[in-house]
Formats: structure tokens, C-alpha cells, sequence
């Protein structure tokens, strides 16, 4: 039967999976120019994962019924942290139902109530940046994106407690991104000691904050626009509230799939305006001149198609046998859509690794054809939070500094984890510059 997938990659399995994590996007390349648009990958541990990158597979594959593709079974080295209610991990029935109960608190109209939040953020953590020297603006970036969903999806406040989480937070969060740590043979307490051990400590201390948050938001009845405040005010279909379990494990979810991947997204779009100046002069006049954000907008786009952190959307394991592009893909294997692959696609976008905004400008991106934030009904819950948030970031820092790149190179790729970032951190050198506007608008 397995001869029946796509062609692809014949080195041994152990290869293949060296290859995928240390080099990915040339991995990618090189089998699609020798396979075309659609091949199988064959990695140690994992079923088949057959890459597809022709926009009307991606079509059939985004909208195949629930219980025929299974997205929820791929994630489940997340368990561990994000714990086994995460909108995430489940499928079919449970997932439209978890994912019913999250999707009010992320509609755009809560997203502009947010944004005052954002910008408050963005412009102090901005304005505390190093000036007048190289410096990596990832990891700046990461501590400004953890503070964002702290702030607006937690529901934290500034004082003792959200220093407590934040400390806790971001050690688990350093643990996940050494995955090998995470795998399921080094899950061994070793006697209290060992990695294992002390993240199981640090989630029980973190569980423990955030129960007690969450006790006393329930109780408390003043008015708040975050992410917990929306959780706790949603209802199953029963009538029943979301349990303390749940609330946790989505908090943590959202923290997880939220803050990396905005952080290295914002990461790229520096890195790339830094090597296209017509661009970055093009967005600095619209940021100055306060008149709307439609090259704002389009520079967003474009980065998530030139730079998409997340390689592929979640593989879809195949539950029940389905054809997809003349195919017939048997129980088992995964179906994986590639959104490097489509986006660098020259037929879709003539001279595809240009950094080119004015591609969005008239048009915007294309269902099936611009798939950073993956699609269907598992489609990136986050996506307007993380294109308000990115706006928000982008107009802050350019508004009150100058950029310059030390060095003329791109920065290629490095893995952290899941999502891809620039290898050296989009080393920048920032300059104050006057504001040309006092006020940066919050709405985005
Ligand atoms: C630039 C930033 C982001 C990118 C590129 C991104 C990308 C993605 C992708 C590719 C998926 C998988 C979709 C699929 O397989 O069809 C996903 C899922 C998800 N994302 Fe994001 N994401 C970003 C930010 C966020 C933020 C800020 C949040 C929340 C605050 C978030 C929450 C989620 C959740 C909950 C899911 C799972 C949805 C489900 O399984 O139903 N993401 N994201």
C-alpha cells in the first residue's frame, strides 16, 4: 500500500529526520524540485508525512470531514504542557467543542479592545530597548510577545503574581524548546531529579498560581476584556461553565502556540525590511504620515508568506481512507500542507523569495494560497490577536527608532522547537529618532 503514496526522499529514515530539523527549508526545496508538488517524507517515530503544496489538495485536505483526517492525534508531544483538554490535541465532536467555547473571545471586535493593552506594552518594552549597538531582537521580541498574552490572555496585572508565573513560564518554556528533553522515553522522574522531574515541579508550582487566579476571577465580578475573562464567561452546551482543568489547559495552549511563533514572525518581518529599504521607507512614510495601515497590513502578509514560522500546519493523520489529487492515502499516514512550499511557488507568486508587500496591496492573501495560520476548522485561532499584535509591534519601534542591519546577509533559518526563526536573532542596530506623530494610533 505504501507504495501507492507520492514518490520522495529515499535516504534512510534517520537522514531524512536530520535533514528535516536541521535544515529545513533546503530539505523542502530540494524534494519538491525533484518530486513536484507532492511527496512522502519518512521520519524516525512518526507515520508517513506526505508534503502537499498544490493549493486545491490544500483545499480538500482543509475542508475533509472531521473524523476522516485527524489533526489533534499529531500534537501529542504538547501534552505534557499544554495537558489533555488543549483545543489542540483533540478531534471530531470534542475539539468543535472546545474550539465553540474559544472562538468569541478571539473575533476581531475583541481584538480592538485589546489593542490599547498592546500598544501600552509595546511602547514601554520598546522604549527600554538597547540603542546604538548591534543587538538580536528575538529574544527582546519573545519577552515583549510573553507580555502581551500575560497581560491580554491571562488576564494578568503587573505586581508579585505575574512575576511568579512569568519566571515559571518562561524555564517550562526553555525546557520545550530542547524537545528532546521532552520525548516520551525521558519522561523519568530519576528519583526527584533529572529534567523530567524539575519541569513536573515547575508545572505543579505554575498550576498552582493559576488555580488561584482562576478561583478568584471567578469570584470577582468587575468587568475585564482579556482572554480568561471571555473563558470564564463561556458556557458548554449544557449550560456548564469550563472547568478549572480546562481553563488551565487552554490558557497554557494559548501561551504555547501564541508566543513563540508571534515573537519569530515579528523576528523575520525586521529581518526582512532591514534587506529590502524601499520597503522599510515605503512603511516608515505610512507609519509617520498616521494615514491608515494598508502597507502595514500588506508587509504582515508578506512576511508570514515569505517567512512562515511554522513550516506546515498540523499534520492531519488519516483515519478513514480518502483521495486527495488523484491519490488514494490509506489509514495511517499523515497529509501535511506546506505553506513554504505554496508560498514560494513561482507560478502563485512570480519571483517568490522577493520581499515585496505591494503583492497584498490590491488583492488580499488567498485562502488556499497563503496558509501561515493553517486552515478549516483547525485554521490558527490567534490569527487576528497575533496580526493586531504585529501591527502594533511593528508601528512602535519604527515610529521612535531608526533600523539598520550590521551586516548586508539574510539570516538564514534556525529551529527552535516548532517554529523557524532568523539564525542570528535579526541582529539590528536601533537609533531614538524623533516621533513624527506624539501619539501611535492603538487601533489597528
Ligand atoms: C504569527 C503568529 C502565529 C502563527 C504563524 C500561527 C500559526 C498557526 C498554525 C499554522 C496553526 C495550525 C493550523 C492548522 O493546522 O490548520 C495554529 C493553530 C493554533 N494557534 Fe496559532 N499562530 C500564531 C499565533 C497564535 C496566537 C497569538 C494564538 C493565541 C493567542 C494562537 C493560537 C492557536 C491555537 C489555539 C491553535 C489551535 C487551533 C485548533 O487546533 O483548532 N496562535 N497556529
Amino acid at each position: 500500500m505504501l507504495n501507492a503514496l507520492p514518490p520522495g526522499p529515499r535516504q534512510p529514515r534517520a537522514l531524512q529526520t536530520v535533514a528535516w530539523w536541521t535544515r529545513p527549508v533546503s530539505f523542502l526545496e530540494s524534494n519538491r524540485r525533484r518530486y513536484g508538488k507532492r511527496f512522502t517524507m519518512r521520519l524516525l517515530q512518526t507515520p508517513a508525512f506526505v508534503m502537499l503544496s498544490d493549493p486545491d489538495e490544500i483545499r480538500e485536505v482543509f475542508t475533509a470531514p472531521p473524523d476522516v483526517l485527524h489533526p489533534g492525534e499529531g500534537a501529542r508531544i504538547l501534552e505534557p504542557v499544554v495537558g489533555r483538554n488543549s483545543v489542540i490535541l483533540l478531534d471530531e465532536g470534542a475539539h468543535l467543542e472546545q474550539r465553540k467555547l474559544m472562538l468569541p473571545a478571539f473575533h476581531g471586535e475583541r481584538m480592538q479592545r485589546l489593542s490599547g493593552l498592546m500598544t501600552e506594552v509595546a511602547e514601554r518594552e520598546a522604549a527600554g530597548w538597547p540603542r546604538e549597538r548591534p543587538v538580536e531582537l528575538h529574544p527582546l521580541l519573545q519577552g515583549l510577545t510573553l507580555e502581551v498574552i500575560l497581560r491580554a490572555v491571562f488576564g494578568l496585572d503587573p505586581g508579585a503574581r505575574m512575576d511568579a508565573i512569568r519566571e515559571r513560564l518562561t524555564k517550562i518554556l526553555a525546557l520545550g524548546a530542547r524537545p528532546l528533553g521532552m520525548l516520551p522515553f525521558m519522561q523519568k522522574d530519576l528519583g526527584g531529579r533529572g529534567p523530567w522531574a524539575y519541569f513536573v515541579r515547575l508545572r505543579e508550582e505554575t498550576d498552582r498560581l493559576l488555580f488561584e487566579l482562576i478561583d478568584e476571577r471567578r469570584a470577582d465580578s468587575a468587568e475585564r476584556d482579556d482572554v480568561l475573562a471571555m473563558l470564564l464567561a463561556a458556557r458548554h452546551e449544557d449550560g456548564s461553565p469550563m472547568t478549572d482543568r480546562e481553563l488551565r489547559d487552554e490558557l497554557m495552549t494559548l501561551l504555547v502556540a501564541g508566543h513563540e511563533t508571534t515573537a519569530s514572525e515579528l523576528a523575520w518581518a525586521f529581518e526582512r525590511l532591514l534587506r529590502a529599504p524601499a520597503v522599510m521607507a515605503r512603511l516608515v512614510d505610512e507609519v509617520d504620515s498616521g494615514d491608515g495601515d494598508a502597507y502595514l497590513t500588506a508587509t504582515i502578509h508578506e512576511a508570514l508568506r515569505r517567512r512562515p514560522v511554522l513550516p506546515n500546519a498540523a499534520p492531519r493523520l488519516v483515519k478513514q481512507p480518502v483521495t486527495i489529487g488523484g491519490f488514494d492515502y490509506p489509514e495511517g499516514v499523515c497529509l501535511v500542507p506546506n505553506a513554504y512550499l505554496v508560498h514560494h511557488d513561482p507560478a502563485l507568486y512570480p519571483d517568490p523569495y522577493a520581499f515585496r508587500p505591494e503583492r497584498f496591496l490590491d488583492e488580499g492573501p488567498g485562502t488556499y494560497t497563503w496558509i501561515p495560520f493553517g486552515g478549516g476548522r483547525r485554521r490558527c485561532l490567534g490569527a487576528s490577536f497575533a496580526l493586531v499584535e504585529m501591527k502594533i509591534v511593528l508601528r512602535a519601534v519604527l515610529a521612535g527608532n531608526e533600523l539598520s542591519a550590521p551586516y548586508a546577509e539574510h539570516e538564514r533559518s534556525r529551529r527552535r522547537a516548532i517554529t523557524l526563526s532568523p539564525r542570528r536573532g535579526a541582529t539590528t542596530v536601533l537609533r531614538a529618532r524623533p516621533r513624527v506623530r506624539e501619539e501611535v494610533p492603538a487601533a489597528a
